[in-house]
């Protein structure tokens, strides 16, 4: 990077394609967890009110399948960028902690769709950090946690058999869920902001869009908004909303496309 002259702004994008290759399924691709599952049951706040234990076994599984999985050659690729670029932002809308895990710090980070590993109240303001794991933690630990247990959180009693064995807040006694996203929500404000404040500061010199279909408009809208005027690289084997406004596409799979992609920006 030294051998440029100008400040190099970076923003990268990053979807389910980014953590497929650590073994993680993505949500639309050929065998995304919306092939066979329908996210009304499972990834909304209906849901939960409806079947809490069902949603959270669902939960724990994939937070189980994440603490086996490690960081690919892409997680550790955009790692390197993150330390490189004289300014660096990744907005992510992975709730997995594999991007923290390859190193790129949490003030560099901002998990769009919240962290799976972090526990909230879904009443009040409560968030069980120590249980979960915010993305300051996460960077932190290696080790993750299992999910919530008896004696770390109050538990629901066992009168209620759909809810048995299900945390729920030591402040309000409401259902405790994962810290994560769901349909029909908004999405995190103070995360919001922090994008919205790096992109006002200025325009990107390079964003790059890893591994999502850009189903959100608001991703399409920061991708846009970021590469005005500079460079516009998509890295997915797919075509997605965003390709026509590619300056450069990559149709491989991330894990081989980024590392080439941050040697040639690094060493440009
Ligand atoms: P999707 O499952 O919609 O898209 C995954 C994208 O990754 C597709 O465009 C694939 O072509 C691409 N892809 C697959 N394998 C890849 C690889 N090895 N390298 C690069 N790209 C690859 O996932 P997202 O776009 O992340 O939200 O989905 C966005 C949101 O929709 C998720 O955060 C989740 C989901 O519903 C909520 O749950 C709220």
């Amino acid at each position: 990077m030294s051998s440029r002259s100008y400040i190099v702004r970076v923003i990268v994008l990053t979807g389910a394609g980014v953590s497929a290759e650590s073994g993680i399924p993505t949500f639309r691709g050929k065998d995304g967890y919306w092939r066979n599952l329908d996210p009304a049951k499972l990834a909304t706040p209906e849901a939960f009110a409806h079947d809490p234990k069902l949603v959270w076994e669902w939960y724990g599984e994939r937070r189980q399948r994440i603490r086996n999985a490690q960081p690919n050659p892409a997680h550790k690729a955009i790692a390197r960028l993150a330390q490189c670029a004289n300014e660096f932002l990744l907005v992510t809308q992975n709730v997995d902690d594999l991007h923290a895990r390859a190193g790129v710090p949490n003030e560099k980070m901002v998990q769009i769709h919240g962290d799976i590993f972090v526990t909230r109240c879904s009443c009040c303001d409560f968030s069980d950090v120590g249980n979960g794991g915010s993305a300051a933690l996460t960077a932190l630990r290696r080790d993750r946690p299992e999910p919530p247990t008896r004696g770390q959180l109050r538990l629901i009693g066992p009168t209620s058999a759909q809810n048995e064995r299900l945390p729920c807040c030591p402040k309000c006694s409401a259902p405790m869920r994962p810290g994560v996203v769901w349909f029909g929500e908004q999405l995190p404000w103070k995360e919001v902001q922090r994008v919205e404040n790096y992109l006002d500061r200025g325009a990107c010199n390079v964003a790059i869009v890893a591994g999502t279909t850009a189903t959100f408009g608001y991703i399409v809208d920061w991708a846009l908004q970021a590469s005005h005027g500079g460079e516009l690289i998509e890295v997915n084997p797919e075509e997605t909303p965003l390709s026509t406004f590619a300056t450069r596409i990559m149709r491989e799979p991330a894990a081989i496309a980024l590392p080439r992609l941050v040697d040639e920006i690094i060493n440009s």
